[in-house]
């Protein structure tokens, strides 16, 4: 069972330079030292992961954001888990709606997920509607997502499932968005635990964390964790500078159960 909350920033395509990223990674790492009780990691590019890992450790872990569906082969332009592994990488982020809004599907995102559990890494699995409706209908697009990426998770692979909540129209770069409420959060956090619950029973749903994504800063990063009673954070853009993301980790510490 979870005990700290996870808070994992996802650079997307940024910084630009190699050495950007070390600079990066290392200043919250060493912030990321004093607040023990959060877990704390960094979703950066694959160029940047063998350089990355080895800066890695207890205080920050490192994730990709992204990986194949396939084991090994033909697939020009992929990253395979096994290549992963041996880099430090502890977590890796899968279905993203930047990606999905690329063509990837719910089978797909389900071949990553049970590649990166064959190679010990821990998927964040990303959901989230597109839309809101007043007939609740962003509820069952969200149950869609989480039944068809983990139709091929067993009961006992659950625990090292990471599910990320981000609607899609309050992430920062989506035009016209809105913000997420934490009430936005509490109610679909317990959807989601509702559905895994109806998956896998109450025991081993209860046993996977509910981060919360989506224009998170270090202002609305309190209300996401408390009032929104998510188990982490995913931010974006606020990961980007080193301070704002050492910020969400000192609230996360600080709110710690
Ligand atoms: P944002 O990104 O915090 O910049 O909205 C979150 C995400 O897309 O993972």
């Amino acid at each position: 069972m979870y005990t700290k909350r996870l808070i994992v920033g996802n650079w997307k395509m940024n910084p630009v330079t190699l050495a950007q990223a070390k600079r990066d990674f290392s200043a919250i790492k060493k912030a990321a030292v004093q607040y023990k009780n959060v877990e704390a990691a960094i979703a950066a590019p694959f160029v940047f992961v063998p350089e990355l890992g080895k800066l890695a450790g207890a205080a920050l872990s490192l994730a990709a954001q992204n990986v194949s569906s396939e084991k090994e082969g033909a697939f020009t332009g992929e990253v395979s888990a096994a290549m992963l592994a041996p880099l430090k990488v502890r977590y890796a982020v899968v279905g993203h709606s930047e990606r999905r809004a690329m063509g990837e599907t719910n089978s797909q995102i389900a071949g990553k997920i049970k590649q990166l559990l064959a190679k010990n890494i821990a998927p964040i699995l990303c959901v989230g509607e597109t839309e809101r409706d007043s007939g609740m209908w962003y509820l069952s697009a969200v149950k869609t997502q989480l039944e068809e990426c983990l139709a091929g998770v067993p009961k006992s692979a659950l625990g090292r499932i990471v599910v990320a909540y981000e609607p899609v129209w309050a992430i920062s770069t989506t035009e016209n968005r809105r913000d997420a409420t934490p009430e936005d959060c509490a109610e679909m956090r317990l959807y989601i635990k509702k559905t895994l619950s109806d998956m896998y029973g109450a025991r081993a749903a209860e046993g996977v964390r509910v981060l919360y994504g989506g224009s998170v800063d270090e202002k609305n990063a309190v209300g996401f964790l408390v009032g929104g009673g998510a188990d982490g954070l995913l931010p974006g853009r606020a990961s980007l500078s080193p301070k704002k993301f050492e910020a969400i980790l000192k609230i996360a510490h600080a709110v710690n159960r």
